[in-house]
């Protein structure tokens, strides 16, 4: 009873398609095809065509392999939430599957080891979690198109690799505890996220065509490869990394503007911290950081310097034992400058000069670091701190526009509300399990 409506609840993510009759047997015609029993199994494995979703229960007599030898499109969605006792299946093959026109999602599988679905290129979207012996799902590779997400978590996966895949929605990568190395080598845009967390520590990420970003989260990577990363709309995050430098060489602009039809909920700009390799930064072309700038308990960081830097909506904030800080360029932070160093022969003096000329707006503190103060999150307060901003700073009214034509708050924020509620749409089914 239970896990009918878990299975309701999961079902509904996905869209129903009418049924076009074409296979035999019938049951390839139904909107669900639910396979609950050996038996129902065997007749499944006759379809090529799925006309609706394929949903797999839990059975007590399924063999170690649970293959669909003549597959090759399903109409729906590939579904499997496993609530009941575990599924012995460990290898799950579709070997001439090459299409699911809504999502691939399989979950709570606990002996799954491997996913063998070679030709598959299409999908809205992939969702694999709670899969912990999973070590091989070759699809992950050889997918070439997908509309929405790109989901890995909880598997035994060392390496996740795509070099097809030109733009997801969502790139959600966690609690991998095997993996090694991250690449998406034809990614250029992911217009939600590209976030890894809780990983394995020390994966190497490698995203060569990323332009741009809505947040950029990343925890736990040992090296990051982002040469014409130009855009990050949302945030920039890397916590808790080995990482020894961070490059940014085309990135020019960081964090959402203030719009009042949304409010930020969070300070997050660029925010580097808890990296005790880092040794370096190089962010040659940035010129704009909406909301804060934080960079924080990097041991190894002795220089920081952002030559082209000219604006910051929030705060700074810089925390660590550095010699350096340079800001040739920069002409306005709108709310405070925070540098806590106790390095003896750091000197707070120079930047003293930007809170003496006006550059800043809020409090200058140093050598004394003041914790940045929260931002207010209801959608007056961040109204009235845009009009404050633009008054103060003598902006145009249009505050994407120095930064990049066009590409600021009123896009970024239609496509983030579009994915919040796509999000919520997921967290109802997330909770639910
Ligand atoms: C196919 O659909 C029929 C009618 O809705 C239903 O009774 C049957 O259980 C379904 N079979 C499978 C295998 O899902
Ligand atoms: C991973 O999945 C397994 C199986 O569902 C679960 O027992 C475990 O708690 C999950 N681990 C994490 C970190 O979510
Ligand atoms: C990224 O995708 C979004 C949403 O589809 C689009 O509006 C934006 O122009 C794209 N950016 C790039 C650099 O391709
Ligand atoms: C950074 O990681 C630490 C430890 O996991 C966590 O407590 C903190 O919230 C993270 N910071 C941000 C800004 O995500
Ligand atoms: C500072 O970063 C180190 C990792 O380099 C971490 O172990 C430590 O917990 C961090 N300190 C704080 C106060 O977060
Ligand atoms: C303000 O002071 C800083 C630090 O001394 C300096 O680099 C910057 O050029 C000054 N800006 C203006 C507009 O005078």
């Amino acid at each position: 009873m239970v896990s009918n409506i878990l299975f309701l609840a999961a079902f509904s993510l996905s869209g129903f398609r009418p049924a076009q009759s074409q296979s035999t047997p019938s049951i390839c015609d139904n909107s669900t095809l639910l396979i609950d029993s050996l038996q129902v199994l065997e007749e499944a494995q006759e379809c090529t065509t799925v006309a609706g979703d394929i949903v797999i229960q839990y059975a007590s007599d399924y063999p170690a392999t649970m293959e669909f030898p003549n597959l090759e499109s399903v109409d729906g969605s590939f579904l499997s939430i496993n609530f009941d006792e575990d599924i012995s299946v460990t290898r799950l093959s579709a070997p001439k599957l090459t299409t699911v026109a809504a999502d691939v999602y399989i979950s709570r599988w606990v002996k799954l080891t491997t996913i063998n679905m070679p030709v598959l290129t299409t999908i809205n979207r992939v969702r694999l979690n709670n899969l912990p012996s999973l070590t091989s799902a070759n699809f992950l590779a050889t997918l070439e198109t997908i509309e929405n997400n790109y989901e890995v978590t909880n598997t035994s996966l060392k390496e996740i690799k795509n070099d097809k895949l030109k733009f997801a929605i969502f790139v959600e990568i966690f609690d991998n505890r095997e993996l090694e190395k991250f690449e998406l080598t034809a990614l250029t845009n992911a217009s939600y996220n590209v976030a890894l967390r809780r990983n394995k520590p020390g994966v190497e990420v490698s995203l060569p065509a990323l332009q741009e970003v809505f947040y950029f989260d990343l925890q736990r990577i040992s090296s990051l490869e982002i040469p014409e990363l130009e855009q990050v709309i949302g945030h920039f995050l890397v916590n808790e990394s080995t990482v020894t430098t961070v490059e940014a060489p085309k990135l020019q602009s960081v964090g959402l503007w203030y719009d009042p039809s949304i409010s930020i909920t969070n300070n997050k700009g660029l925010v580097i911290l808890n990296s005790g390799s880092l040794a370096s930064l190089s962010f040659p072309a940035l010129e704009a950081v909406q909301l804060d700038l934080l960079i924080r308990n990097n041991s190894e960081l002795r220089d920081i310097s952002f030559p082209m830097l000219k604006r910051v909506t929030g705060n700074i904030g810089l925390e660590g034992t550095f010699e350096s800080v340079s800001f040739p360029e920069l002409e306005k932070v709108g709310g405070i400058f925070s540098v806590g160093n106790d390095e003896s022969g750091f000197s707070c003096s120079d930047l003293q000069g930007f809170k003496s000329n006006g550059t800043i707006r809020g409090d200058f503190s140093c050598p004394q670091y003041e914790e940045l103060p929260a931002r207010g999150s209801s959608i007056g307060e961040s109204k009235e701190e845009i009009e404050d901003w633009l008054k103060w700073s003598g902006q145009p009214s249009q505050p994407g526009q120095p930064d990049k034509p066009n590409h600021g708050a009123r896009l970024g924020s239609l496509r983030s509300m579009s994915a919040v509620v796509f999000s919520i749409a997921i967290s109802v089914v997330s909770l639910v399990l």
